[in-house]
């Protein structure tokens, strides 16, 4: 990715002066990385070398996810070992409270402010989203981590874990919109409003003019997202083949926006 996503990515770091983007995980894996996703320079630190920084990621994760957060060993194994996570870091007087308090650091210390890790899979180009998780809110800092990390994994297709009513899907769309495959193979802790998406990541122009919600609003049929019965009769349909999408900006008012296409 660096033709139209590049003049957005450009901005938000202008606006943003503070944060830098940056990478963790093993060494083994730089030459197959894009280190300029969009044309933003991105710092790789070696897993390896960084104990402190894997330290402070998994503290910040458990406090996103409380009870789902990543144990150490997943940690180690599933993400630093096959993949490396992006990043973004910043002095950490910038982090939201509970954070800041957590982390113990001096304010001008660098800190993980927001984080995206998605894993590699056999289907060459599909990446699935594991963790995504921002503590600085009112930026779009986790919509702009999450696109910088696929584009430094080289990522065409994603696929991910997320519920109706969780506010992340408003940055899920900033990609473009979430087709619905079904629920969660396995199961999920919060399996009755938890769902699998996926979004194509082709095509560059069609990802920057989501970031930048520029698509003309297409009509789309809202539901509630505490209407588990309707939401998941889509999930049956998707997962009997029909073309079901969210449309961006996905989330609007308590109600989830839904679009089919036929043909
Ligand atoms: C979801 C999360 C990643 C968003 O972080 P962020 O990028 O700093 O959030 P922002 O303040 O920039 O808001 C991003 C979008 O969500 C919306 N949003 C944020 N908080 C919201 C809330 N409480 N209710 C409704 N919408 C909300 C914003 O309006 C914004 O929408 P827009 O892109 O259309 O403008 C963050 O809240 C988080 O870490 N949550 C816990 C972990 C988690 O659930 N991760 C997602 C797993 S699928």
């Amino acid at each position: 990715m660096a033709g139209e996503l590049a003049p957005l990515a450009q901005a938000f770091f202008a606006a943003n002066p503070e944060l830098s983007l940056q990478a963790l995980g093993s060494g083994v894996h730089v030459p197959s990385l894009d280190l300029a996703p969009a044309g933003i320079p991105v710092t790789h630190l070696l897993a390896e070398h960084n104990a402190e920084l894997a330290r402070q990621y998994l503290t910040l994760n458990q406090l996103a996810f409380g009870g789902i957060g990543v144990p150490r060993w997943v940690l180690s194994d599933l993400y630093l070992l096959p993949g490396a996570i992006g990043l973004l870091r910043c002095p950490a007087r910038l982090l939201k409270a509970p954070a800041r308090e957590r982390l113990l650091l001096a304010d001008e210390e660098l800190a993980i402010g927001a984080a995206c890790y998605v894993a590699p899979s056999l289907t060459p180009g599909l990446f699935v989203g594991v963790s995504l998780f921002s503590f600085l809110p009112g930026r779009g800092a986790s919509s702009w981590v999450k696109t910088l990390t696929l584009g430094m994994v080289r990522a065409k297709r994603l696929r991910g874990v997320t519920q109706w009513d969780n506010p992340a899907v408003r940055v899920h769309t900033r990609l473009g919109p979430m087709r619905l495959v079904g629920r969660v193979p396995g199961g999920h802790d919060y399996d009755e409003r938890t769902f699998v998406y996926e979004t194509d990541l082709g095509d560059e122009a069609r990802v920057a003019q989501a970031m930048a919600r520029g698509e003309e609003q297409a009509p789309a049929t809202r539901i509630p997202v505490t209407d588990l019965v309707a939401l998941g009769s889509l999930l049956d349909r998707a997962e009997a083949g029909a073309r079901l999408e969210l449309v961006p900006p996905g989330q609007d008012a308590g109600h989830v926006l839904v679009r089919e296409l036929h043909g």
